[in-house]
């Protein structure tokens, strides 16, 4: 037994996550890495398949190759100067100029590539902040006008860059509700934003009454397109009809659109683009007044690889935009089909309409156990996103659709049928009674663990079927929730 076995044994999740790979003293051989490389994947979630709606973009079999070899192409290449690696420099515009066209932008239009859509929303925000403290310097406490359906990397900026998040509602179809932004905006407003769609329920904001209220008050306005940008892009130019939402738009001063999602290309790369460099410039950092090289970083990283953007260069010549387009009006198509299928089965009911984008959520009603549901169709091989309720919807499972699950329709819209009848039959929950009855005064430590071992749940080893866990989670208050998280990935992460 090796000397760290002991110890691995007794790390918090090592039952549910299996981490077995202590760094040796001497070296070891590459293919005995490599070999040791693919069996750590063996308790990863399968994606191939077409049964897992997250996380994962496939570009296909041929895609994917290309992908992997672009990307290592420039694997080594280092982003941080762009006179030593005009390659990068090529590509990045080459990239940015599509994008530009895609989303209707101008001669003006400027942008850069980023890591994902969270650093595009994090660098829009600061952008928005450092231009205030240019040209607004009296706004001491800037504010962000934040529909309550934005992504949570806004709420994450805000807490970086000490901006206030001012939330506003939604109306009844879970859009941005317009007269409340016109209400919530004071002289300390900074920016207003709005999503092209928003990733909980996949409907567009309306884009153009916010960008007239931003035009009205001489306000920044940032769409995040990050998960959509593809699709609602490729709608129209497909034929079908879908709300107006980037540069076509007046008071649209930026959009962030992800490369990694329904680009195809290798995760750490999304595109933001500005209105023009006057707004741009305040993104940059530079400096040369340390005593290393002149820095100047247009994004957050300095050192970085060439490989993600080599990824998005390489994808974007592999599907051209007629292929991006074809995609999304085919990835719509397969939403609604689905989308109408799970509207069809007594008890569960889409939120929103007729999907606007290529992602949806739907609930379950007539008692039916939405976190029994999850779990059936996990145990039938399709991972869902379950959504824990807020004062809009109750829980909700939610599935972003792409590529991969062009084809799989009836196969799923069979399953989900089977699994309903399932649930019908499981014993009625009963988790609210003994949360009623555990944590009737205030939720302390000492309270919570009782309730988690009379649920007979060991937060130390995650079960397989999570119903329980999760309808305690959308039971909790949410700071509670929010501690319990966060405690439990401290757990996930102890050095081996
Ligand atoms: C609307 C929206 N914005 C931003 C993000 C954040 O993107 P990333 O996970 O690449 O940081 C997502 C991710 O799903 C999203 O759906």
């Amino acid at each position: 037994m090796h000397k760290f076995e002991s110890e691995r044994k007794s790390y918090t999740y090592s039952s549910t996550f299996k981490v077995n790979m202590p760094i040796p003293v001497q070296g070891r051989h590459p293919e005995e890495i490599i070999a040791e490389l693919k069996t750590l994947k063996k308790d990863d979630i399968q994606w191939r398949n077409g049964r897992l709606f997250s996380y994962i973009y496939h570009p296909g079999d041929e895609g994917e190759a290309l992908l992997k070899a672009s990307y290592s192409e420039f694997l080594t290449e280092n982003g941080i100067d762009p006179t030593s690696f005009p390659s990068l420099v090529t590509m990045e515009n080459d990239v940015i100029g599509f994008m530009t066209r895609w989303l209707h932008g101008d001669s003006e239009t400027v942008g850069h590539l980023t890591t994902g859509g969270t650093e595009s929303l994090l660098l829009a925000l600061k952008t928005a902040r450092d231009r205030a403290r240019v040209l607004y310097p009296h706004i001491t406490k800037p504010e962000v006008i934040l529909p309550f359906t934005v992504h949570s990397s806004f709420f994450k900026a805000c807490s970086y860059f000490d901006l206030k998040p001012v939330v506003t509602p939604v109306t009844a179809n879970y859009k941005a509700d317009v007269n409340a932004i016109r209400e919530a905006i004071t002289e300390n407003t900074i920016m207003l934003a709005a999503s092209a769609p928003s990733y909980a329920f996949g409907v567009v904001d309306p884009i153009r009454e916010i960008g007239e209220i931003a035009l009205e008050h001489n306000l920044l306005f940032h769409v995040d397109s990050c998960i959509g940008g593809f699709i609602v892009g490729g709608m129209p130019r497909a034929g079908m009809a879908s709300t107006d939402f980037d540069f076509s738009v007046p008071g649209v001063t930026s959009i962030s659109v992800d490369i990694h999602k329904y680009g195809y290309a290798a995760k750490g790369c999304s595109a933001l683009l500005y209105k023009n460099d006057e707004i741009r410039k305040y993104q940059y950092f530079i400096c040369a007044d340390w005593t290393g090289y002149s820095i100047v970083n247009p994004t957050m990283l300095s050192s970085k690889t060439g490989g993600p953007l080599a990824g998005a260069w390489a994808m974007m010549n592999y599907f051209g935009e007629a292929g991006y387009i074809k995609l999304a009006a085919q990835t719509v198509e397969t939403t609604r089909k689905l989308a109408e299928g799970i509207n069809a089965i007594p008890g569960l009911r889409v939120l929103g309409g007729v999907p606007e984008a290529s992602m949806f959520t739907f609930i379950c009603e007539d008692n039916l156990n939405i976190f029994e549901l999850n779990d059936e169709m996990n145990h039938r091989g399709w991972k869902l996103q379950l959504q824990l309720g807020t004062h809009v919807a109750p829980a909700n499972i939610h599935l972003t659709v792409n590529r991969s699950h062009i084809g799989i329709e009836e196969a799923f819209l069979a399953d989900l049928k089977l699994a309903v009848e399932t649930v019908r039959n499981v014993e009625p929950s009963q988790v609210q009674r003994i949360m009623g009855e555990e944590l009737s005064g205030e939720v302390d430590e000492q309270s919570l663990f009782r309730l988690l071992s009379r649920l007979g749940i060991d937060p130390s080893n995650l079960p397989k079927r999570m119903a329980v866990i999760n309808e305690v989670m959308d039971l909790l208050p949410a700071p509670v929730v929010k501690e319990l998280l966060g405690r439990f990935m401290q757990g996930v992460y102890r050095p081996v």
